[in-house]
């Protein structure tokens, strides 16, 4: 069976999703990818394609280190199509010093970093030694961005140009790179959004419109949540783009990507009928079954209703857990699914995941499943809930999605060694209809 739901590595390791993208009739799902072991390190693209959103088949990697200004590693990155042709930009790095005992890590925080670009024509086929080019240099004016960390284009076609933005940092202080394009080589620095209080880096920012609002979502670096492991998570804030002047205006408010807070460095695209969908990475402690580690979440719909911004399963994944069982023992090996109300002072156990609703918040509890990792957290919450007490759960081995009245919050972990017992009041279970 091809990798189905949750998309993970064929072998070693995974972060961000990198260039989705729907392109000539197929989903092209990209990801940093160290294939050797499952470490970080060296990063190449890897890559994935579906037709449904549900079945990911994994093809060969797509990106390489092969030029000087990325032969420590190409990160993260985003694609967009223009006449027919598949166009990838992404950072390239260069490390000043490598590790001499591990060759694929750097020395003394000191590389460069540009912006590259890579064309194909079908979406499989790179030319990693022709068809590369830096079309923004390693910066060197700090009072626009720091030459280090400066990363992760996310390139979008606006009315009249094509627009990228870039995560980066100044002054100790995260914020957010524009630049404008009308030919998709040449392209122009144009101004920088920051905020106070969120970290002092961004990473993977993402910018779209959808239901009238503008929304950037950005991976701080260095967010104060508590000192724990992972005090980076991804926040979404809405925000006023103006390509006139090419600008952009933050929200005071914000809003988690996702309350479990194991979920980062997302990216989005539209689906084949215009929906804003998105997939994010799953922070993993260990690997799972020894030799592979990280794995995307599934795909959710963006939603924006009286400035909430909502995430919920995408119907062509939801749409196929409809097949009623009894136990979860008769699940296939892509987990199932649970639906169930849950009222104020109830709780369900999911094979020692405990989620509880208190005064409106849903408190969840993974200690009993992440033994060993002490140093991350096991207790999450959600804001108070003003929708209902509808939760959809899906379960897989690792990864467990509680989605909230249908996307006004939704509480995504990382799990090891769930038992297959259940315990609630009153629940449904499916599974994969195939
Ligand atoms: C976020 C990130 C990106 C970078 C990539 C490297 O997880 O640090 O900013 O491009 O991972 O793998």
């Amino acid at each position: 069976m091809k990798n189905a739901v949750h998309l993970k590595s064929p072998q070693g390791w995974i972060n961000d999703p990198n260039g989705f993208i729907y392109y000539k009739g197929e989903y092209h799902l990209f990801y940093q990818h160290f294939p050797y072991a499952p470490v970080w390190g060296r990063m190449h693209w890897g890559h994935a394609v579906s037709n449904d959103l549900l079945h990911w088949e994994h093809k060969s990697i797509a990106l390489f280190p092969s030029k000087k200004d990325d032969r420590s590693g190409c990160f993260s990155g985003s694609a967009v199509e223009h006449d027919g042709k598949l166009y990838l930009f992404y950072t390239g790095v260069n490390y000043t010093e490598e590790d001499p005992e591990n060759i694929n890590l750097y020395l003394n925080n000191d590389f460069t970093a540009a912006q590259l670009m890579i064309t194909s024509d079908d979406g499989v086929r790179f030319d990693n030694i022709n068809d590369k080019r830096t079309v923004i240099p390693p910066l060197t004016d700090k009072n626009i961005g720091c030459g280090i960390n400066t990363r992760d284009p996310k390139v979008w076609r606006g009315n009249d140009a094509w627009y990228m933005v870039l995560g980066s940092t100044s002054d100790n202080k995260g914020r957010v790179l524009l630049y404008k394009s009308t030919d998709l080589t040449r392209w122009e620095y144009m101004s920088f959004a920051e905020k106070d209080g969120f970290g002092w880096g961004w990473e993977c920012p993402d910018y779209f419109k959808v239901d009238e609002s503008g929304v950037l979502i950005i991976s701080p670096m260095g967010f104060i949540n508590g000192g724990k492991k992972y005090n980076e998570i991804t926040v979404c804030v809405l925000a006023d783009f103006s390509e006139k002047d090419c600008t952009m205006r933050l929200s005071d408010n914000y809003q988690l990507l996702d309350c479990g807070q194991d979920l980062y460095a997302p990216q989005s695209t539209t689906d084949e009928d215009g929906r804003r969908i998105l997939v994010a990475w799953a922070r993993m402690p260990e690997p799972m079954d020894g030799f592979r580690i990280g794995m995307f979440c599934m795909p959710r719909i963006v939603e924006v209703k009286n400035k909430h911004i909502y995430f919920r399963p995408h119907p062509n994944v939801e749409g196929r857990f409809t097949k009623k069982i009894s136990d979860t023992s008769e699940a296939d090996e892509n987990g199932y699914k649970i639906v169930l109300e849950l009222k104020n002072g109830d709780s369900i156990d999911i094979g020692g995941y405990v989620l509880e609703r208190r005064d409106n918040k849903i408190y969840a509890d993974r200690s009993a499943v992440f033994a060993g990792h002490d140093e991350i957290k096991c207790r999450f919450k959600t804001p108070e809930i003003c929708d209902g007490e509808r939760l959809d759960i899906y379960v897989d081995k690792n990864l467990i999605e509680v989605y909230i009245n249908n996307g006004e919050y939704v509480l995504t972990n990382v799990v090891y060694g769930l038992s297959g017992d259940i315990r609630a009041k009153d629940y449904e279970l499916y599974t994969i209809a195939y």
